[in-house]
């Protein structure tokens, strides 16, 4: 187990640190304060070959804007709130509309902007990465002084094991995701229209023309939507659904079944990799790159729809009516707890 940090630049005046982890197995991975954004994650294909499996900025100055929120810790909400406002207690919360008529992503300068405190700790058989950050009473609009500790665990065993803790001095809403986009070709040597994609939801959310939920819960069977059984991506992508016509391919929240636990798995046949995702989430928000920002990718490599595939497991995100608010809510003084586990290998 190796851990590095090193300097990249400065946000005001204070520095941007960069942490990379490599277990000496087969997995690296990199993390800045900034954020707590995942920068690389680099895995070995089939002929032991390392790549990289998440789409990373060329330039990591790109990481200050993060315009597609790669790699980034988001928050304090995952995913958009219907018109940027909600009720809680009888009073109402306004927030910032970064997303037309939504608010996105924890507002218009989110978790994923921030420079957070870190805390290594090396064991010989793990190195956690503790990254906490004080998120004042209404900062972009939300309710409560909220504590919050996010950790990657970086173990052995090729997993990467993502902790959420919080505790918040008021009610407040809390969903925080992690928004890597994965590609497990190895450098992005193709988009993932050819990978695989396994998941216990047998239930999706509706979306309207801005992305945001309508409230209305569709079964998976007999749709676009079905990854019961594993299927590739590009399978129904291009399908004729009103549903993925309004997200230009997939930009949907999946529920997992009822008392079981979420499991995701991609799986990239020809490199050989594959990543099973294990959450105490009950959302997984699918999200297949439907538009670019332009910015370069590691490698130089140009970037291009469906170039990535975000898995951001959350609560589902709140929609019309306020509808599935109750998940987000954190009452005060309870710990919010959540654990993700990411575990990479070939087959
Ligand atoms: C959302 C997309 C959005 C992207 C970048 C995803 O989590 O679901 O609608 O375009 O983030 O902001």
């Amino acid at each position: 187990m190796k851990l590095k940090r090193e300097s990249i630049g400065n946000l005001g005046n204070e520095e941007i640190i960069k942490y990379s982890v490599d277990n000496e197995k087969g997995l690296k991975v990199s993390i800045l304060n900034l954020g707590a954004t995942i920068t690389e994650i680099k895995t070995i294909d089939r002929n032991g070959e390392f790549g990289h499996i998440v789409l990373s900025y060329e330039d990591e100055k790109n990481y200050i804007e993060n315009p597609s929120y790669y790699g980034a810790t988001v928050g304090r909400t995952a995913g958009r709130i219907d018109k940027g406002r909600f009720t809680l207690n009888d009073n109402e919360y306004i927030l910032n509309k970064n997303y037309g008529v939504n608010s996105g992503h924890g507002g218009s300068v989110g978790f994923n902007k921030k420079i957070w405190n870190v805390n290594a700790i090396e064991t010989e058989e793990k190195i956690t990465l503790e990254f906490s950050y004080l998120s004042k009473d209404l900062e972009e609009g939300y309710p409560g002084n909220l504590e919050i500790k996010v950790s990657y665990e970086i173990t052995e065993d090729n997993k990467l094991i993502f902790k959420i803790q919080g505790v918040s001095d008021k009610d407040t809403l809390m969903n925080i995701t992690n928004h890597c986009y994965f590609n497990l070709s190895g450098d992005y040597k193709e988009d993932i229209l050819n990978h695989t994609l396994k998941m216990n939801c047998d239930r999706f959310l509706a979306i309207d023309e801005n992305g945001g939920v309508t409230g209305e819960i569709i079964p998976v069977n007999n749709t676009e939507f079905d990854f019961i059984e594993e299927k590739k991506i590009g399978q129904d992508i291009e399908g004729s659904s009103k549903q993925m016509k309004l997200g230009y391919g997939y930009d949907h929240p999946f529920m997992f079944n009822e008392n079981e636990k979420g499991n995701v798995e991609l799986y990239d046949e020809k490199s050989g990799r594959y990543m099973k995702v294990t959450t105490e989430y009950p959302c997984v928000v699918v999200y297949s790159q439907n538009f670019i920002d332009g910015l370069v990718l590691k490698e130089g490599k140009e970037t291009k729809k469906r170039n990535g595939i975000c898995l951001e497991v959350q609560y589902p995100p709140i929609g019309y009516n306020e509808s599935f608010k109750e998940f987000s809510i954190l009452k005060a003084h309870e710990i919010f707890n959540k654990e993700t586990i990411y575990e990479f290998g070939v087959k």
